[in-house]
């Protein structure tokens, strides 16, 4: 399954939930991205400026890291993706993938939300330095100002969360990863949430879309 969608619509924040709910492994290409940077690998040293201009690193670079992941015998019974793909030569790259490994996507969840939610929710977003936990100053705040709840460490405004950087993101969501949607909807597999709802309805939402699959599948 692929969670789809502009940034900060609660792509992260909903993944994290899917993934306890369904037990299945989590692929973000963000964290994955950042984690390399983080470590310093030759990944995050080509990924770094990239990343805080707001731009996409290229479609090779990223292609390789989840090709090697959904390859593993631990994506065997499913796995959701998000942040991936997020150009049409990522989604054909993702397809031909699957094909070589006899297997299809379920669905493209799209989580909708308006560039002024957008630009809400970035503002006001916390990360944590160390793990990447995310908190929101007003929706979703910390018990201590400034420290993780879950692992203590300091949060931190991400690099792409400055302002300028938010606007420039969104620019290269609309020309690069928008044309997806139609992308998915001609597959058939496209299904949509409205995201500017409370993360627990849209949590229920996309857990209903997927029962009724099973159900379809069942059948
Ligand atoms: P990535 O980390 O994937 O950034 P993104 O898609 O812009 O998504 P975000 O992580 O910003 O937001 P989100 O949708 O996960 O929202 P969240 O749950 O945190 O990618 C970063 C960079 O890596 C890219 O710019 C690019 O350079 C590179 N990259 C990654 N993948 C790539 C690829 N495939 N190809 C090329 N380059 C790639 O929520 C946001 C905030 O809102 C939080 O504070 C949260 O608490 C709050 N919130 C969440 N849901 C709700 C709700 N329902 N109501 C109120 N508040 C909410």
């Amino acid at each position: 399954m692929i969670l789809l969608g502009p940034p900060g619509s609660g792509k992260g924040t909903q993944g994290e939930r899917l993934t306890e709910d369904f037990q299945l492994p989590y692929y973000a290409t963000g964290d994955i991205l950042r984690a390399a940077v983080r470590e310093g690998t030759e990944l995050g040293v080509e990924a770094r400026e990239y990343m805080d201009r707001g731009d996409l690193v290229p479609d090779e670079v990223i292609v390789g890291v989840i090709a090697e992941r959904i390859d593993d015998h631990e994506a065997e019974d499913g796995f959701i993706l998000d942040g991936f793909p997020r150009t049409i030569p990522q989604a054909e790259a993702l397809d031909a993938k699957m094909q070589e490994l006899g297997r299809e996507l379920t669905a493209s969840v799209l989580i909708d939300v308006d560039d002024g939610e957008v630009v809400r929710r970035l503002g006001g977003r916390r990360t944590c330095v160390k793990n990447g936990h995310v908190f929101h100053v007003e929706f979703d705040p910390p018990k201590n100002e400034g420290v993780c709840d879950v692992d203590g460490s300091r949060l931190e405004i991400r690099e792409d969360d400055k302002p300028e950087v938010i606007r420039h993101r969104l620019e290269q969501y609309r020309e690069k990863t928008e044309p997806l949607i139609s992308y998915y909807e001609g597959v058939g597999i496209l299904k949509r949430v409205d995201g500017a709802r409370p993360p627990d309805e849209v949590s229920d939402r996309i857990r209903a879309l997927l029962a009724t699959l099973r159900m379809e599948e069942e059948l």
